[in-house]
């Protein structure tokens, strides 16, 4: 699937440089040529040769380097580029991309290049936490640009933090990712729901849940990776949206439900992973409530079912539901699948580490009506994301086009 495909690999001058060369060769094991750029710096941490050797292709660092066929180097790298993968990538250049500065061969190949960019972060965490780096980050971000965010850990000054190099495999698998990205949802519309609702209780109180809204990001860019038209109704949350896609944003679960049946009658696949609140106040106090020496006790009434008046509209759309459960995970997940009217349903365990509220991964089962169950194990949010989309489309084109 991967053979032949082109990488550049950018490296720059950090401590984590090293492992760059594992990656290099995990990409090379599945068919990808890779063709390293490195900055003067990094050359200080890893010789040029060891990429050369791994990679078993010529390494270029500088611009001006007397070429052995003669061509402008940083186009042709930016032009024979499926993607261009920074790592490690750290704050000097992101902020010289963000600020449109190319003064070597990494940078100018960058700006020259149609090709996805995917830089995987390592640095200090003082330096990953400064806001002049996080704005450039939000700011290539809203381009299009991609980010493989560094994990906590021990790093080389000594600090403990977040700003370690994301774990190999996880570079590689993601890269993979954004590499294999067939247009396959092109001319579909999907809609897919995020993050908590909030219920208020006054106008500084309310009621909610742990949900973050990641899955439901994490979907709304693969959707939008692979072609569709993408409409984001998202709870409050602090995640940027991917470029391009309409974002919708609403706070209670009413809001939601306005919105989602607004568009219900426009589009071909709805994912509700939303953690939509059941209850909210009877009452919503329009002042601040004043504590006194008595007990509190607010009244809750039941919020509208989202899902199931959808499941009892459904024409031609595809309906996804999620079903983030503690026990009897597959029995609960089964009757909303049939309560719900749905396609199928994700269901995951949120007391298991790594599924659920707040992780960047999960571990999901996809179960149908007919009760078959797919089985999946601990994977990124991104990689749920394209199962999720794999499973629905496979459904919507069976259903429209067989
Ligand atoms: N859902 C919805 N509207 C609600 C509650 C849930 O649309 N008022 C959707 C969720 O977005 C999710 C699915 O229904 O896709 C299942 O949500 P979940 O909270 O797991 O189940 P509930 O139906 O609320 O049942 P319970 O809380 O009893 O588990």
């Amino acid at each position: 699937m991967y053979q032949g495909k082109c990488v550049i690999l950018g490296v720059t001058g950090g401590i984590a440089a090293y492992k760059a060369l594992d990656v290099a060769s995990g990409l090379r094991k599945k068919g990808i040529i890779i063709e390293t750029v490195m900055t003067e710096n990094a050359t200080k941490f890893v010789t040029p040769l060891t990429f050369r050797s791994i990679t078993n292709n010529p390494v270029s660092v500088d611009t001006f380097a007397e070429p052995k066929i003669w061509d402008i180097q940083h186009i042709s790298l930016a032009n024979k580029a499926d993607l261009i993968l920074v790592c490690p990538a750290t704050a000097n250049i992101v902020g010289k991309v963000a600020n449109g500065i190319a003064d070597d061969l990494l940078t100018t190949t960058i700006m020259a290049t149609k090709a996805q960019v995917v830089f995987a972060l390592a640095m200090n965490t003082n330096m990953y936490e400064n806001p002049i780096f996080q704005s450039n980050v939000e700011k290539l971000r809203k381009l299009g640009y991609g980010f493989i965010e560094p994990v906590e850990g021990i790093l080389a000054c000594g600090a403990s933090g977040k700003g370690r190099l994301a774990p190999v495999e996880q570079i590689i698998a993601e890269t993979l990712i954004y590499l294999h990205r067939p247009k396959d949802l092109t001319n579909k519309r999907v809609l897919i729901t995020a993050g908590a609702t909030r219920e208020a209780i006054d106008p500084v109180r309310y009621i909610t849940n742990h949900s973050t809204g990641k899955m439901g990001y994490a979907l709304a860019e693969m959707a939008k990776r692979r072609g569709a038209d993408v409409i984001l109704i998202s709870g409050p949350t602090n995640l940027v949206p991917p470029p391009g896609v309409t974002v919708v944003k609403i706070k209670s679960a009413r809001e939601m439900a306005e919105e989602v049946f607004r568009y219900f009658d426009q589009v071909d696949i709805v994912i509700k992973s939303a953690a939509v609140a059941d209850y909210r106040p009877a009452v919503a106090v329009s002042h601040k409530i004043k504590k006194k020496d008595e007990d509190l006790i607010i009244e809750l009434s039941r919020n509208p079912d989202i899902l199931y008046e959808l499941g009892k509209r459904k024409d031609k759309q595809v309906l996804v539901g999620f079903a983030a459960e503690t026990d009897n995970l597959l029995a609960n997940a089964q009757e909303k699948i049939k309560k719900k009217n749905l396609d199928f349903i994700v269901a995951n365990d949120v007391l298991v580490p790594g599924a659920g509220f707040g992780y960047d991964t999960n571990i999901v089962k996809m179960i149908t009506p007919d009760g078959s169950i797919e089985e999946y194990p601990l994977m990124s949010k991104e990689e749920v994301a394209n199962k999720v989309l794999d499973k629905a489309l496979k459904i919507y084109n069976s259903r429209y086009l067989e």
